[in-house]
């Protein structure tokens, strides 16, 4: 078990210091740009800003990597210049989409033949399968390039751990896509409603889940097969390995680490601190033909200097029952929170907690809403003080923006105005040392430990 701030990367300024005396100081955290001359922009961008271009590539154009070039495109000031990826249909996905944008880039195969041809790039964006992760992010940390590399790091913790060790000795800029840690609700309901205002008082309990849908394995249109050689080259068996690269241990981590990694991540930004233990079960138990356990439920145990805290987490992959949130749990009320805020949005106070009041006044919180089921206590022998539904008083931020946006935004702030990164290689390699040891913890069937320096570099 190790605190948090003891690893933040630069070690002595942590963001949400940053975040106290850049308010103070009147500072913004919204990205500033200035609107490129000749690139259309979408919806939700904003003008009259004064970033100076920073040209980026992505490496990895599948359906992440277009998600974030969605999102860059509406970020004043990011120049797209090129797109690497393997496949032909990602390759002319990406480049006519940008196009249509007015960016007009130059389009590889190899990232090696990118980062030796394209000299004025600032920065790289990572969106390849996770076991390519560290390759491709150290060598353009290594050429110079500022990184925000797809969550998880890796599928290997020496591989993550090489990317904190190149993003150090290169002082290069590493950012993990755990996107939640910029995402404006997240960032009011953690940093200032439970850690700073101490709303659910002591916290001693998480729950969490992701439960998806059946599933089939992908497909792809019979044009764009990739021969065999040209997949053994990238290191694929076959089209089904390529492009359901997920389910198979060569390349990832299996749905705990794929869905379940942004969730556990929350659990020590909340608790400030890493996991002393896990127990987990899981098994193959539904899909034929995949590698990873298509369901895991897992109990983390944290020694917090108020005492023991507990967190249980479950990821499905056959029903997508209550979809996925996180719920944060303590002894003057409860959190629950979504990146889908339909699934979370709101706190409950306990009714032996100081009242709210305060807070709607500030704005923190909005109004309670009134409990869901009045119960006629006329008629039933009941005591209502512990059996109504208690109120809940909902969340006052929304994201008006794409999910992965802000943390985009982060990113580009960092390497421009050189705020903290909100997840920055530190912190990427933490959450990877407890996600992967689910994995461990279900072929063990047993209670396994973590030392505090396993979650150092
Ligand atoms: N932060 C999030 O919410 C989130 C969501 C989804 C995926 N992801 C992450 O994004 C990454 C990509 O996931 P995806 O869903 O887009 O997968 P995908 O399979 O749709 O896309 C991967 C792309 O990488 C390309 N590729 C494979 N090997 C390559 C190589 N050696 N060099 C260049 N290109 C290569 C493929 O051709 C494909 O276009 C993964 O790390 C995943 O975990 C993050």
């Amino acid at each position: 078990m190790k605190s948090r701030s003891d690893n933040m990367s630069g070690g002595k300024w942590s963001r949400r210091d940053f975040l106290r005396s850049s308010a103070s100081a009147g500072l913004g955290i919204a990205l500033t740009g200035r609107t490129l001359s000749g690139a259309a922009m979408l919806p939700g961008q904003e003008e009259d800003q004064n970033l100076p271009d920073l040209n980026v590539a992505v490496i990895g154009a599948g359906q992440q990597g277009r998600i974030l070039i969605e999102s860059c495109l509406r970020i004043p000031g990011i120049r797209m210049k090129a797109v690497c990826d393997i496949w032909a249909y990602s390759q002319r996905y990406a480049s006519r989409y940008l196009k249509k944008y007015g960016h007009e880039v130059n389009v590889y195969e190899d990232y090696r033949e990118l980062l030796s041809k394209e000299k004025d790039l600032d920065a790289a964006i990572v969106a390849t399968p996770d076991w390519m992760h560290a390759t491709q992010t150290n060598a353009c940390l290594e050429a110079g390039l500022h990184v925000y590399c797809e969550k998880e790091m890796s599928n290997s913790l020496s591989k993550a751990r090489s990317m904190v060790q190149t993003a150090r000795k290169t002082g290069k800029l590493l950012q993990i896509g755990h996107q939640r840690r910029s995402n404006p609700r997240y960032l009011h309901a953690i940093d200032r409603l439970v850690l700073d205002k101490k709303i659910l008082g002591r916290v001693s309990q998480i729950y969490a889940q992701w439960n998806r849908a059946k599933m089939d394995m992908y497909g792809w249109p019979k044009q764009y097969t990739m021969d065999q050689n040209k997949l053994a080259k990238y290191g694929y068996a076959s089209m089904t390995h390529f492009r359901n690269w997920r389910w198979f241990k060569k390349f990832a981590g299996g749905p705990i680490v794929d869905l379940g990694s942004h969730q556990i991540d929350i659990f020590s930004w909340v608790l400030g601190i890493t996991p002393s233990t896990v127990v987990a079960l899981g098994g193959k138990d539904y899909y034929k033909n995949r590698e990873w356990y298509d369901n895991v439920m897992v109990i983390y145990e944290f020694n917090t200097p108020e005492g023991k805290a507990r967190a249980m987490y479950q990821v499905q992959t056959t029903t997508k029952n209550g979809g996925f949130y996180e719920t944060f749990m303590g002894d003057m009320g409860a959190l629950q929170i979504s990146e889908v805020p339909q699934r979370g949005d709101w706190a409950m106070r306990e009714a032996h907690a100081p009242e709210w009041d305060s807070l709607v006044k500030e704005g923190l919180l909005k109004s309670e809403k009134p409990p869901l089921q009045k119960l006629d206590t006329q008629n039933i022998f009941l005591d209502v003080r512990v059996t109504a539904e208690a109120g809940r008083w909902p969340l006052p931020i929304d994201l008006a923006k794409p999910a992965h946006q802000p943390h985009l935004e982060n990113f580009f702030n960092a390497i421009v105005h050189g705020i903290p990164l909100n997840c920055p290689a530190e912190v990427g390699y933490e959450t990877a040392v407890a996600v992967l040891r689910v994995n461990d913890a279900v072929e063990a069937r047993r209670l396994l430990s973590f030392r505090p320096e396993q979650f150092e570099v």
